[in-house]
């Protein structure tokens, strides 16, 4: 039994994550893995809203040639602009890089449709996502005190951050 459980975890351990396309029949899992990182997590039927809506790109992360993400960034297009929704990367997948290469694919994919300009806005207090961003040439341009409602009741800082992309 262990040499098939092994050889079956192997794979999973050393086969390289790569990015790809998303498409609307991702909508079950991107709900997944929203709702583990955030408490208003988006239902299946906003993600297939989205997924549908011409002004979104959307990319994926698999690992091999698995089919099922183990992460996605999303992004709002208007103009030259663009605004990154949210990204997430699977619990036990993170710090290994993962987030690093799947913005650098969506930020890649975001100037080839022509954006000039990426926004996002992160809770201050995300310390490995500010290490992303921060690493990836996003400056703080605003900072909104009390701003994010938290279970506890007290209110978090949401920092405004932008990086040019042309
Ligand atoms: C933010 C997130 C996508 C990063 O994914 P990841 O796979 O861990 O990213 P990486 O492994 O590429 O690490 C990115 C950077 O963060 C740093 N980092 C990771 N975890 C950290 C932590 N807990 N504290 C401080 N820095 C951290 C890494 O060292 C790396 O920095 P480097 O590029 O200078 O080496 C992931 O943590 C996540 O899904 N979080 C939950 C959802 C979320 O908060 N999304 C962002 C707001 S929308």
């Amino acid at each position: 039994m262990w040499p098939r459980l092994i050889s079956w975890l192997l794979p999973w351990r050393t086969q390289s994550a790569r990015t790809g396309a998303i498409t609307s029949s991702d909508a079950p899992a991107l709900a997944r893995l929203h709702a583990k990182d955030f408490a208003r997590g988006w239902s299946v039927m906003e993600f297939q809203q989205l997924l549908t809506d011409q002004t979104i790109v959307c990319d994926g992360l698999f690992r091999g040639r698995s089919t099922s993400p183990l992460g996605f960034a999303l992004s709002r297009v208007a103009g030259d602009e663009a605004e990154l929704l949210t990204i997430v990367v699977l619990d036990v997948q993170r710090g290994r890089g993962n987030g690093g290469l799947l913005l650098n694919a969506h930020v890649n994919r975001l100037a080839l449709r022509g954006v000039h300009a990426l926004f996002l806005e992160v809770d201050a207090a995300n310390k490995a996502a500010l290490a992303l961003y921060q690493r990836r040439g996003f400056r703080e341009v605003g900072r909104r005190e009390a701003y994010y409602p938290m279970p506890d009741g007290s209110r978090a800082t949401a920092l405004v951050m932008r990086r040019d992309l042309a």
